[in-house]
């Protein structure tokens, strides 16, 4: 413990009650005669030594059991602590509370868990855990968590970005900057391969270029997390694999879809015969397969698709504009 720094006085007289622990510490400026006495009177010791311990052992007593210790040539610190003060606790011990970068994590991972439809409690889930990171530690860590279960919002944005960018692993030296600090969408619209527009007087993100970029994984859900995408250019990419995620159907500015020269696979899902913007849709040289929904096959009389393109084989296809097989054979449909 840390004595209060007025404890220069040596008390000059200590008188101990009997064999009782209780002691009584006199007035030491009253005191001439530096003697230890037992009540009986009986002079018992005069070493220094020992009168040294009995006044540290005295103080500590003292402090705990007088209420007041002011005296003529000491006066208590400001930080004095109340006369109840006990000495056994004289260590401060500082309620651990969350330090605010646990917090932030906190707020990251249930952000992240609200927009994927799923928790995201471990690194078991490589590319959400990259983004949790990626709010945590990289570009996005400023970037406000309060309003993050909104669509809307730059957080949720930004947790689309990164989603897929570990999920297709977008190789970019723009897009995997992680040390530099984005603050909102003008910071994002420069990376390459990512067009913004305004779209009804909000900025956003409308087209991802993805051709040639040697991508492989998956398409991810989040994907649908940009509210007014009109294009998704993935064609060439051998290496993208896995199914076309339904949530792409909610994707509802969308015009333009082409994923052909790719290894995407499973079948179309059905939710894209609700694309009703969807002009052109490009799924031959792929892993498709199946029938092409008829969900789909409407939108080219009630919708815009003009253009649709399958094998014609693996993917069946009766409404097709073109199909193209894996030989390179052209068949107008
Ligand atoms: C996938 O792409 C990333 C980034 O370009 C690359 O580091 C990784 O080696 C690729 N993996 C495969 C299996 O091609
Ligand atoms: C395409 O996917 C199939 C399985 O669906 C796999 O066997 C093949 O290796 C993949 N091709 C490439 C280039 O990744
Ligand atoms: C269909 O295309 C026309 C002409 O490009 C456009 O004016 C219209 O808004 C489109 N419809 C939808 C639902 O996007």
């Amino acid at each position: 413990m840390t004595l209060p720094s007025c404890w220069t006085f040596a008390p000059k007289s200590v008188i101990i009650d009997g064999s009782s622990p209780s002691v009584i510490l006199e007035d030491p400026l009253e005191i001439d005669e530096r003697s230890v006495i037992f009540s009986s009177g009986r002079k018992l010791y005069r070493s220094w030594s020992f009168i040294l311990l009995l006044v540290a052992t005295v103080f500590l007593f003292t402090v705990r059991f007088t209420s007041n210790l002011k005296s003529r040539r000491c006066r208590i610190l400001p930080t004095a602590r109340p006369s109840t003060y006990s000495p056994t606790t004289a260590v401060p011990s500082y309620a651990p509370s969350p330090r605010p970068s646990d917090q932030r994590l906190e707020n990251v991972i249930q952000c992240a868990s609200i927009l994927s439809s799923k928790n995201i409690d471990s690194k078991s889930d490589a590319s959400r855990w990259k983004a949790v990171e990626y709010f945590y530690s990289g570009g996005g860590r400023n970037i406000e968590t309060n309003d993050c279960a909104n669509k809307e919002s730059f957080f949720s944005t930004m947790y689309s970005l990164i989603v897929v960018r570990e999920s297709m692993n977008i190789a970019n030296p723009t897009w995997n900057d992680d040390k530099k600090q984005v603050s909102d969408l003008l910071d994002v619209c420069t990376w390459k391969r990512l067009h913004c527009s305004s779209v009804g007087g909000l900025l956003s993100i409308t087209k991802l270029s993805l051709n040639n970029a040697d991508l492989n994984g998956t398409i991810p859900p989040e994907i649908s997390g940009f509210l007014r995408l009109e294009a998704i250019v993935a064609f060439s990419n051998p290496k993208l694999n896995g199914n076309i995620p339904s949530e792409v159907g909610l994707l509802s500015n969308i015009k333009d879809m082409q994923l052909h020269f790719t290894n995407v696979s499973g079948t179309v899902p059905t939710s894209l015969g609700t694309l009703s913007s969807l002009s052109s849709l490009r799924l031959y040289d792929t892993r498709l397969e199946g029938v092409m929904p008829q969900e789909v096959c409407s939108l080219r009389d009630v919708g815009n698709l003009t253009v649709l393109e399958a094998d014609c084989t693996l993917l069946q296809c009766n409404c097709c504009t073109k199909c193209k097989n894996l030989d390179g054979a052209v068949l107008e449909a």
